[in-house]
């Protein structure tokens, strides 16, 4: 269907471009590219042959926590269980670190760094829970809780929980009470510095601030991973994408009081596939620009989702003062339900205790694509393109959004934003500057969808 679309849709296009001349070769160029941003789904059939690892089979070996003095009663530090049974692990070809089921264990803020032997599993089916008391943390290792680095070719897997104990944290954070300090807290689970990791299956819940961070790594899949926080608790990302690249997110349900998933400086070659987001502060692209810095986000695709009762929807987020560029963008096939700023797009974000001013310097965004987006607003802005007035939104796509308030009008609000529509688009996007090519190549367009239909 999508592609017997897409097929007649570039019919179209070559249609318009006989009518309109050459004038719409870039225009033609541009769609093209969304449609070369898919990214290699998981075949999970082929990656993710799952037997329990109850006993020793197919070559494995196995390294359960238990075996190096793991208490397991949620009370004792199991910390050092944990680091010896992870450097046997790492050490040992075809390896199976195991948290076995039904336990708890208190574990410390760790490093785990490989390289490790080939082919090591890390499977969690118990629980693993964070100490609760921010005042004992220790002080060397302020951000992070489970960190991996340099891992190559590691799977993560099994029906266990990451407990983050974050209650504490929350209510210590500046967001929750003005007269705190602002400081960072842990993530729950980091992976730093790998490639061709695979995560399936886990729940990671109740992290003290973001709750799974893929940094510097390359060719991350991550699959029917759950991720849940209370509405209200700070900072606390779903899935956090960081100076990554060819990451896949796919069948994952995520709610936590901040972005579902958040993708910032560094990345390219995302794609999220059956996400559902709720609560939270939707899908974002950003924030990027803080602090003057540069940021560079290039082809995201989010291909299927559910977001109900976020505070925004599909996001992109910038600084005043930035610099870098978000290019390269499709959302597709998302379904809203009171949503509050469904589709946005805002350069002056400014998340601070102090007011920003307005900058010469912006991070550019550029050919972003909304396809097939539908649902409720709870804000009458359904549709927000805030960018900045010296430098300008350029090639945004709608096609087939359809946004509706329960009670009440809908809108879009542009600010400094060129692009077109077409197909349905609900509340109307005339407010994007259109050049002359633009105009020319959506009204050839809308003639022969009419035609076609016809
Ligand atoms: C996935 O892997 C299975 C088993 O190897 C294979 O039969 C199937 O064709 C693959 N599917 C895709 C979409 O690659
Ligand atoms: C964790 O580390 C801190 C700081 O090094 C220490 O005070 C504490 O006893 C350790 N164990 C637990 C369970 O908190
Ligand atoms: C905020 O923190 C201050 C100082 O720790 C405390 O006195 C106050 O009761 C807190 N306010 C709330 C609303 O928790
Ligand atoms: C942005 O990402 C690039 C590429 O990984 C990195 O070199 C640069 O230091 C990052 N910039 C910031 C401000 O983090
Ligand atoms: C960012 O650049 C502006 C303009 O040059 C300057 O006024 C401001 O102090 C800079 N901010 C930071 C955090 O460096
Ligand atoms: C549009 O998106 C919705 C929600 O994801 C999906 O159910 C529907 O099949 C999509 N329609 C088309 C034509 O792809
Ligand atoms: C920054 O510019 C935008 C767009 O022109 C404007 O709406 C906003 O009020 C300005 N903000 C400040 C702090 O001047």
């Amino acid at each position: 269907m999508d592609k017997f679309f897409m097929v007649s849709f570039f019919g179209l296009l070559i249609a318009a471009h006989a009518v309109a001349g050459n004038m719409v070769y870039d225009n033609i160029a541009m769609l093209g590219e969304f449609e070369n941003l898919d990214i290699e789904e998981e075949n999970e059939s082929e990656l993710f042959e799952v037997p329990s690892w109850t006993s020793e089979r197919g070559g494995k070996v196995l390294v359960n926590v238990d075996s190096f003095g793991a208490a397991g009663d949620g009370v004792s530090d199991d910390t050092q269980a944990f680091v010896d049974a992870w450097n046997t692990a790492c050490s040992t070809p075809k390896s199976v670190f195991l948290v076995p089921p039904g336990r708890r264990y208190l574990v410390n803020a760790t490093r785990f760094k490989g390289p490790c032997a080939d082919k090591l599993v890390v499977q969690i089916d118990g629980t693993i829970v964070a100490p609760a008391e921010p005042d004992n943390w220790d002080p060397k290792l302020p951000r992070i809780w489970l960190d991996f680095s340099k891992l190559n070719g590691v799977l993560f897997q099994g029906g266990g929980v990451i407990d983050g104990s974050g209650s504490k944290w929350w209510a210590s954070s500046c967001k929750k009470n003005k007269s705190n300090p602002c400081r960072g807290a842990p993530t729950a689970i980091t992976i730093d510095s790998s490639s061709a990791v695979k995560v399936r299956g886990l729940t990671i819940q109740n992290s003290q601030q973001m709750h799974f961070v893929i940094s510097r790594s390359d060719t991350v899949r991550v699959s029917q991973v759950l991720v849940s926080a209370p509405e209200d608790s700070p900072n606390t990302d779903g899935i956090h994408i960081t100076e990554s690249t060819n990451v896949v997110l796919q069948d994952c349900k995520i709610g936590t009081g901040d972005d579902c998933v958040s993708i910032v400086n560094g990345s390219s070659s995302i794609k999220m596939k059956r996400i559902f987001c709720g609560p939270g502060h939707g899908i974002s692209i950003g924030s990027l620009g803080k602090d003057n810095s540069t940021g560079i986000v290039t082809k995201v695709v989010l291909d299927t989702a559910y977001l109900r009762e976020t505070t925004n929807g599909l996001r992109i987020k910038t600084w005043q003062g930035g610099s870098g560029y978000v290019c390269g963008v499709r959302f597709e096939n998302v379904r809203m339900e009171d949503v509050a700023n469904p589709i946005i797009i805002d350069q002056f974000y400014c998340d601070s205790p102090t007011a920003c001013h307005n900058q010469t310097s912006a991070v550019k965004i550029s050919q972003i694509m909304y396809r097939n987006i539908s649902g409720t607003t709870k804000s009458e802005k359904a549709m927000k393109f805030a960018c900045s007035d010296t430098v300008p939104c350029s090639n945004i796509v709608l096609s087939n959004v359809n946004l509706e308030k329960k009670d009440g009008s809908v809108e879009t609000y542009c600010n400094s934003a060129q692009g077109f529509g077409y197909g349905i688009v609900h509340p109307s996007a005339d407010c994007l500057s259109s050049n002359d090519k633009d105009a020319a190549l959506a009204e050839s367009i809308r003639d022969d969808i009419i035609h076609t239909e016809l």
